[in-house]
């Protein structure tokens, strides 16, 4: 049993501020302020608009089993419910509910083929073909691949990743400032032929086999079952392949589930892509909620990767940090900037409990979940779950 009031009364004296300045939205209830008690609520396309902050993008930080899932797919209920597309990537498959509650099937590359660069424009299919293409290599391309790259994504509207390799093969043709040689583009084919024989690249070479009615309130793309390289890799052409869908539909609010975030920030070439997709998203009039464990994680990355990541974390302006263990104390006050008493606040929340720091305001909040969410959303409800608070 986790107790929830004693744990509550124990926050609130170990909250340093004494009058918290409330956010002030109306909008998306997520729970209740444990400082005050009174709702809390937050849009980060209000709190844009508000200025509270100056970029939609939330991160979400917790240790395994703190509540992070729980707290996004309530939210893709509760933000569907204001007319915004929820596009949530989901690598472990946990979205099925939600999809039926919403009447429709996650889609699932592997059955269905998807061409990352469907609807994207040239400036973006370039940076698509150099991520899959950098990350088939497993290291950055040169100035002159990725010139070639461009120029061959950059050809015509229809592209796909065998039409890269096949105009790729034929460099004399491209029309790029520099002049490319078959030497050049060796190792770019080389990777394109990895990527094609892969299991992540079997399931995104050609045309897109699904068709996706791109104003559906929600769609979940389930990649679950993959390792871990196949994982990055789909995480990388889903992301593209969900932008193109919006088009040039840059009126609806949309809002991007990204759940094991971090890994993309394995390899420097899916870390720019990561990079690149949150731009696009701001472009698109979208928000990305960015899900990840523990900062630690981007630690042991190359030098390069690790300054992409910390870049983003830093633009972040939306932190929402769930439980986190002690080892984290060093990295939620570097890379995060949280202060000592935030620290040890977030080591000592319950599951469901997160302290959201917005825009420089601080508030711990306590998620809760309504009678329609829990089946939707419980992942061990099987064994209990929430009811056994
Ligand atoms: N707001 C909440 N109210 C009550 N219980 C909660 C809440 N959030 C999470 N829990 C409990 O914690 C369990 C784990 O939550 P969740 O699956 O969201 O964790 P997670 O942070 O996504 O973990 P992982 O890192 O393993 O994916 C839930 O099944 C539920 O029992
Ligand atoms: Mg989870």
């Amino acid at each position: 049993m986790i107790g929830v009031s004693t744990t509550t009364a124990q926050l609130r004296g170990a909250i340093p501020w004494e009058s918290p300045r409330p956010l002030g939205l109306a909008r998306v209830p997520v729970g209740i302020d444990v400082h005050t008690g009174s709702a809390f609520c937050f849009d980060p396309f209000q709190a844009y608009q508000r200025g509270i902050v100056t970029d939609p993008v939330m991160l979400v930080l917790g240790s395994k089993g703190s509540g992070k899932s729980t707290l996004v797919k309530s939210l893709a209920v509760r933000m569907a419910a204001h007319g915004y597309l929820i596009r949530h990537i989901d690598p472990k498959g946990e979205g099925h509910p939600l999809a039926s509650y919403f009447g429709v099937d996650p889609v699932r590359p592997g059955r269905v083929i998807i061409n990352p660069f469907d609807g994207l424009s040239p400036n973006d299919r370039g940076r698509m073909g150099i991520a899959l293409v950098g990350a088939a290599l497993n290291r950055a391309l040169t100035p002159v691949e990725a010139a070639a790259v461009t120029a061959a994504a950059a050809h015509s509207e229809h592209l796909n990743l065998e039409l890269l390799a096949e105009r790729l093969a034929a460099p004399g043709d491209l029309h790029s400032p520099l002049v490319i040689t078959e030497r050049d583009v060796r190792d770019l084919i080389a990777g394109l032929h990895t990527l094609g024989s892969s299991v992540a690249g079997r399931m995104m070479f050609g045309d897109s086999t699904v068709t996706v009615d791109a104003a559906t309130p929600y769609l979940g793309v389930d990649l679950s079952g993959h390792d871990d390289d196949t994982l990055r890799v789909l995480m990388v052409a889903v992301t593209g392949w969900i932008t193109g869908l919006w088009g040039t539909d840059r009126l609806r609010p949309k809002v991007v589930i990204l759940d094991e975030f971090w890994r993309l920030f394995t390899d420097r070439a899916t870390a720019e892509w990561a990079k690149h997709a949150f731009k696009m998203s701001r472009e698109h009039g979208a928000s990305y909620i960015a899900v990840l464990q523990h900062l630690g994680d981007l630690r042991s990355v190359d030098e390069d990767t690790r300054a992409i990541a910390y870049g983003l974390l830093a633009d972040s302006e939306t932190r929402i940090v769930y439980r986190q263990p002690p080892d984290q104390a060093a990295a939620l006050g570097e890379l995060i900037g949280l202060t000592t008493e935030e620290i040890s606040i977030v080591q000592r929340l319950v599951p469901g409990q997160a302290l959201w720091r917005v825009g420089g305001r601080s508030t711990v909040v306590e998620h809760i979940v309504t009678d329609i969410e829990r089946p939707l959303i419980d992942t061990n409800a099987a064994m209990g779950g929430i009811d056994a608070r």
